[in-house]
């Protein structure tokens, strides 16, 4: 190897590494603090109150605040159904209902032994979280195929 190449081959690896060292810092970044949202209904403020206390923004992400692992839940009252989140939540293993994308990696933990009225709050929060574009084309019909 020239001289000339080993400075652009030293150069490229400094480059690689520090966009590597950047993504994984931002990556890493602290969570940004959970806004307050304005919700529906009693029942949906409690599982607001829910959803912090089982610290369920570890993993998932709302309005772009919490953790990557477990995935956005903006919009999920708009794809699951009621009766769907409930079972999914009550499951001993929540693999069985919504097998894992990211497997091996991070699971979906069971939140059987949550208390039901906690449950019920937390499908409440939940189900209100709507996606307006989604409700406009096919609101959800809760059977069929199971979602
Ligand atoms: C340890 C990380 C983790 C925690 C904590 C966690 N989840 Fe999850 N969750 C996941 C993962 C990962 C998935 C995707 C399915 C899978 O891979 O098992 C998921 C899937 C879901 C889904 C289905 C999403 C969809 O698109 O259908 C819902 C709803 C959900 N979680 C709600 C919650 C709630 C509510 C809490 C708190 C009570 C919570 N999760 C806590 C990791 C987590």
């Amino acid at each position: 190897m020239r001289k000339g190449e080993k400075v652009v081959w030293g150069l490229t690896a400094i480059i690689t590494a520090s966009a590597l060292y950047v993504g994984y810092v931002v990556y890493n970044a602290p969570a940004k603090v959970m806004p307050t949202y304005q919700v529906e209904s009693a029942a949906a403020a409690q599982g607001e109150a829910v959803y912090r206390r089982n610290a369920c923004d570890a993993c998932h992400r709302i309005w772009d605040v919490g953790g990557h692992q477990g995935g956005v839940l903006d919009g999920i009252g708009s794809r699951r159904s009621e009766q769907w989140l409930t079972a999914y939540l009550s499951a001993d293993n929540p693999q069985a209902i919504l097998p894992s994308q990211v497997k091996k990696f991070f699971q979906m933990p069971s939140f059987a032994s949550m208390p039901e009225t906690d449950r019920a709050d937390l499908v409440a929060f939940l189900f209100s979280l709507k996606d307006r574009q989604l409700e406009v084309a096919a609101p959800p019909q809760g059977g069929g195929d199971g979602r």
